[in-house]
């Protein structure tokens, strides 16, 4: 079978909207299927070419016309090279780059004139997801030198400098705009006959998760007592359990783990963050908190079963949509915990390896995300204590294994 045509992938959007996740993405996918992928990113370019620090705004600021001249070069050298790749045997080149500018793209499409080029357009308009990108971004080495909230603000500045010259890729004749944190199509113009388009669009609406690890913190206080709501800690044998998860993923690099922002998810993590120093990345969100309990906060199941028989047996009718008075039901934590996952995959991009340590309903909930269950039997998905769920959900695998630690 002849080879398809060849592609010029363009990414446009500010800084920090998930574009080189993106990119990633495609080059490591098409790569399987032996396509031969070239990634040319600026800021790659920009600290191999200036040896001096361009982290700083006002490198960015378009009315500083030496850096403005510096960054023309850049963009230049980077589409000489994404040029004589494909000239060398290469199939597809992605231009990682903001590419905000008409004339910037104009120029891209001069430079680049042998084969079609697809913008894909990166939109994040989440004001949270955006100040955890830029503090993840102010954590790369060319930022050391600076303090944290000093980092940020110069990142800011430039995300501003940007936004100030957007002009929408209104222009180009192929683009597809992409909501990134939901892997969603916002808008689509592409001729059909563009190369490799069909692959490229199922993959930006697939999930990309190489390796989760979905984990059930260790028994609490309040298990033993089979208590529900409460901020209790682990047991004895829970801190121990928590040491031996830590020692079953040594030799795992975990970039990212994920808890709630209750006591037994954090003393789960901890001693994997012990071990783990300058190596792992910890996001405690509010969205994998454990389902509230409302009215019924610190009650046993026999306790509530006694005092509350009506509320009792109304859940276990519909346990599904059962919302405890002043609390949550499944039905109503889905939006949050829903969102927590998305959070979680943006931030953790492309790593190999991430961990959610949540609690029994979330990981219900989480795990409902992946596995086609009827609502109704949600709630009484079996989630251990000793063991965790593997999950892999990508373009071209699916694998969900429940592991012992
Ligand atoms: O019992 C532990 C626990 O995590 C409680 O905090 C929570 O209310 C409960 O599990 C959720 O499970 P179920 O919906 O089966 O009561």
């Amino acid at each position: 079978m002849p080879r398809p045509r060849k592609l010029n992938i363009a990414m446009v959007g500010l800084p920090a909207m998930g574009k080189s996740t993106v990119a990633a993405k495609i080059k490591e996918n098409l790569e399987k299927d032996d396509i031969k992928v070239g990634l040319f990113n600026n800021g790659d370019v920009r600290r191999r070419m200036i040896p001096g620090n361009t982290s700083h705004a006002g490198f960015y600021d378009p009315a500083n016309a030496e850096a403005a001249g510096l960054r023309e070069r850049i963009a230049a050298v980077n589409f000489a090279e994404a040029k004589a790749f494909m000239a060398g045997g290469g199939d597809i080149a992605i231009l990682d780059a903001t590419n905000v500018s008409r004339k910037r793209r104009d120029t891209l499409r001069e430079q680049l004139p042998n084969h079609p080029v697809l913008f894909v357009e990166c939109i994040n308009d989440d004001p949270e997801l955006l100040a955890l990108s830029v503090a993840r971004k102010t954590r790369l080495p060319e930022f050391a030198h600076l303090g944290e909230a000093e980092a940020k603000a110069s990142f800011v500045t430039r995300i501003g400098y940007y936004r100030h010259i957007y002009e929408p890729p209104v222009e180009v004749r192929d683009l597809v705009r992409l909501d990134t944190l939901n892997n969603r199509i916002l808008a689509e113009r592409v001729s059909a006959e563009l190369p490799y388009y069909g692959r490229i669009r199922d993959l930006l609406m697939s999930d990309w998760i190489k390796n989760l690890f979905l984990v059930r913190h260790a028994q609490s206080e309040y298990n033993v007592k089979d208590r529900v709501g409460g901020d209790s800690s682990l047991t004895d044998k829970g801190r121990g359990q928590a040491w031996a998860l830590s020692r079953h993923f040594i030799g795992t690099p975990l970039p990212y783990i994920f808890t709630s922002t209750l006591a037994r998810t954090l003393e789960m993590a901890e001693p994997m963050l012990e071990t783990r120093k300058g190596q792992t990345i910890h996001h405690a969100f509010p969205e994998f908190d454990e389902i509230g309990v409302g009215a019924c906060e610190g009650m046993s199941y026999a306790e509530i079963e006694r005092d509350m028989p009506e509320l009792f047996a109304a859940r276990a009718r519909n346990k599904y949509n059962f919302v405890y008075p002043g609390g949550e039901g499944y039905a109503t934590m889905a939006g949050r915990v829903y969102r927590g996952i998305k959070k979680a995959l943006y931030l953790s991009g492309n790593s190999e390896h991430i961990m959610i340590i949540g609690h029994q309903a979330v990981n219900r909930m989480i795990l409902s995300d992946f596995l086609f269950r009827r609502a109704e039997d949600v709630p009484y998905i079996f989630i251990p204590q000793d063991k965790y769920f593997h999950i892999v959900s990508t373009q071209t695998k699916k694998l969900f294994e429940l592991r012992k630690y």
